[in-house]
């Protein structure tokens, strides 16, 4: 056993202007992996997160939102706890960056850095919004990349070649605020002097000593030759952040702010004390955070996303360093998520809800497992995809982990074992095969080896076929076998506990075994041990709930394409009585006015249905291919299935809204709209008839 290691794990701080989407709660379920099997190690782990509440973000979301930023960051904090139990998340503590705790530890990191002469000032010209009155951050400026050219990038980093900038480099720069062309004024602003010789000659070492991934130091690389700025780490009021030290107005930049918060979590952790910690049973604690942390056997581990390396391999070990603090032992960067190969997206609606995943009853071991089966330790994106979840987890989960104990029991007399062979099965080779892969966060390669072992011992059951020895006579054989699965069943337990806890308990509750870890986990249960009665473990997905699961995109596409949903039957005979004069036309008020220019912002075009189709497993939606005059034709879901055929429409002119946010559903892409009309009460009235222009119009043109 190597000795005891001190763990200091975090994930990314997530912004706390939005609920955790499907990207967040991957990162956890990484790191709350590896935390897991630290702990089978017995190693003493504190695993922390927090929100990320500081910015100018916050501060406008807040602002819509009509509360103060405070108000409107606990107001998401409150929600967090959902998701991390939820999904068995088992962080030691969730802090706020915007805690007494932040401040003190930002501020002290600063004047140290002060003192260590690698910060300075100058004037900036900065970009202002005249029209909301407010230097304006880099995220809400876009333009084109100097670097690469792509359009409307951020004014602080290019997200198609991963450059990083000032927002007065963009080509064409806007206000996302108000649209308008901003101005440059002059303000003092502080810089991190990460061009400093020292600053550079440390970050090139400690890039490059095996503490990043091999893809990542060489990214690091690519940036040393680029060369190292310094590094604008002030904002000026107003703005919601730690202020800074003796200079009236100017605030730390949020993301100077950000990482420090890993800290204060930890310092959180510690001053509460373990017996305070609500959040989750509590890991061990040495002393105090402040000797944590002097303490140089502990490791600290970051585990992070791909877009945000520069400021988790640069600036934050450069803050720390300087600061005379520890620097990371590891920072561990993974790729993101797509959901059937579609980026996710706020804006567009795509992803998956983790709290409708929950709200619909499916398992959180399920996405674990699942998501685990696709991680690896390098920075590679990860695709969700519905089939592949629901045929993936019945066959492994189900079909070859699970299924092992429910057959194998039935053959052990009172639930005693025998003496058996199970070394034939090496167990002792798999758990050593599989920690490797722990350590290394190549956890899909981990759950392929538990599976291989798996199938081996289903094959040891079948080629025996127990049920035929009993009837030959053969208990004892029989039992034997049995044995040898149940031995094996615990071994593939132990195995998959990081991945699958809840599930680890139950089985562990069923084989009456000690909680497994790493020193029992290959050691046999041994002749004599009784288990317990087996009760069902794990039910298979029903393809069911994943249709419901990609639901909510669908029907809000759909929701535009139909009538609101029936009112209440009471009032059908109302409903259908409102025509000419009941100042309800159509059973609807008429919509508030709009002037001429927000209509105009709705592109609507004639277009030829040039296909077709239903939609399996949809009884709502037709797909179809419209084609506008581009080049390539756009494909259309609408919620029109009742009322057409699709052979009807086929060649027909109709309306459709052309420039409509693209929407992932279930079934694919839909690229716009088309327009129908029908009664608010779809009970009283005939259906839904969409809409067909006078001959002569063409594919393509406008209509104003
Ligand atoms: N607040 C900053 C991090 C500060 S850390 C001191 C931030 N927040 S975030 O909410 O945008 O992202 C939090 C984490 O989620 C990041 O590690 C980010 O890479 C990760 N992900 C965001 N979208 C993701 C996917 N689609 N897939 C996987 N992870 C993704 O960045
Ligand atoms: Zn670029």
């Amino acid at each position: 056993m190597p000795p005891q290691r001190k763990l200091f794990v975090t994930t990314a701080l997530p912004y706390a202007n939005g609920k955790f989407h499907i990207g967040h709660i991957m990162e956890y379920i990484q790191a709350d992996i590896w935390v897991r099997y630290q702990r089978m190690h017995g190693h003493m782990v504190h695993f922390v997160g927090a929100d990320d509440a500081h910015g100018a973000a916050i501060m406008i979301s807040a602002e819509k939102a009509g509360v103060s930023p405070q108000e409107f960051v606990a107001g998401i904090s409150a929600g967090r706890r959902e998701y991390l139990d939820g999904f068995h998340i088992l962080f030691d503590n969730w802090h706020t960056t915007a805690s007494p705790e932040n401040k003190e530890l930002v501020q002290a990191i600063y004047l140290r850095l002060q003192q260590n002469g690698l910060i300075t000032t100058r004037n900036v010209e900065q970009f202002y919004d005249p029209v909301k009155g407010m230097f304006l951050p880099d995220r809400f400026i876009k333009g084109e990349c100097p670097n690469c050219h792509s359009k409307d990038q951020y004014g602080d980093a290019c997200e198609v070649c991963s450059s990083v900038y000032s927002p007065t480099d963009l080509i064409n720069p806007y206000s996302t605020l108000t649209g308008a062309a901003p101005e440059l004024r002059s303000s003092g602003h502080f810089f991190f002097k990460l061009s400093d010789p020292d600053v550079v000659a440390f970050l090139k070492g400690w890039t490059q000593d095996g503490k990043l991934q091999p893809e990542m130091a060489r990214k690091a690389s690519e940036w040393f030759e680029a060369g190292m700025n310094d590094w604008d780490i002030s904002r000026d009021a107003p703005y919601f952040g730690i202020e800074i030290p003796d200079a009236p107005g100017k605030y730390f930049y949020v993301w100077l702010d950000a990482p420090i918060g890993y800290l204060a979590s930890l310092k959180n952790h510690f001053d509460k004390g373990q017996a305070q910690n609500h959040w989750h049973p509590p890991s061990r604690t040495d002393a105090n955070f402040d000797d944590f942390m002097a303490d140089p056997a502990v490791e600290q581990v970051h585990f992070i996303g791909k877009d945000i390396v520069y400021f988790h391999t640069l600036f934050w070990p450069a803050m720390l360093e300087f600061s005379g603090r520890k620097t990371p032992s590891q920072v561990n960067v993974h790729g993101f998520i797509t959901v059937s190969g579609e980026k996710m997206s706020k804006s567009r609606g795509t992803g998956i809800d983790p709290l409708r995943y929950l709200s619909l009853g499916m398992n959180a071991e399920w996405l674990r497992y699942y998501i685990a089966a696709k991680l690896n330790g390098k920075v590679e994106d990860v695709d969700f995809n519905p089939d592949d979840f629901v045929a993936r987890v019945n066959a492994d989960l189900i079909g070859k982990y699970v299924n092992i104990a429910s057959r194998a029991v039935k053959f052990l007399e009172g639930g005693k074992l025998v003496a058996s062979h199970v070394d034939r099965l090496e167990p002792a080779r798999l758990v050593d095969t599989v920690k490797d892969l722990y350590e290394a966060r190549e956890y899909g390669k981990a759950l392929r080896e538990i599976m291989a072992s798996a199938d081996a011992v289903n094959l040891r059951f079948d080629s025996a076929a127990p049920w035929k020895l009993v009837k030959e006579g053969k208990r004892a054989e029989a039992a034997q076998v049995c044995s040898e699965c149940i031995e094996m069943f615990k071994v593939l337990t132990a195995c998959l506990k990081p991945v699958l806890p809840e599930l680890a308990l139950h089985a562990e509750a069923f084989l009456k075994c000690l909680p497994l870890d790493w020193k029992n986990a290959a050691v046999p249960l041994g002749e004599g041990h009784h288990v317990g009665d087996y009760k069902h473990l794990m039910h298979r997905v029903d393809a069911k709930q994943m249709d419901a699961l990609f639901e909510p995109a669908e029907e809000a596409a759909a929701a535009a394409q139909m009538p609101p949903p029936p009112f209440d039957k009471l009032r059908t005979g109302q409903a259908s009585a409102e025509g000419a004069g009941s100042g309800k036309p159509g059973g609807e008020e008429v919509a508030p006015a709009i002037t001429i220019d927000d209509f105009a912002k709705v592109d609507l075009r004639i277009a030829k249905i040039l296909d077709c189709q239903g939609v399996e497993a949809s009884n709502k939606l037709l797909r179809l291919t419209l084609d506008i005059g581009e080049a390539t034709p756009r494909n259309v879901f609408a919620g029109i299935a009742s009322a057409y055929k699709p052979e009807e429409l086929v060649g027909k002119l109709t309306v459709m809204v052309a420039n409509l946010a693209p929407r992932k559903m279930k079934f694919g892409v839909s690229e716009g709209m088309v327009l129908a009309a029908s009664h608010a009460d779809p009970g009283s009235q005939p259906g839904i008839f969409i809409l067909n222009p006078w001959p002569g119009a063409q594919p393509g043109m406008r209509i104003r």
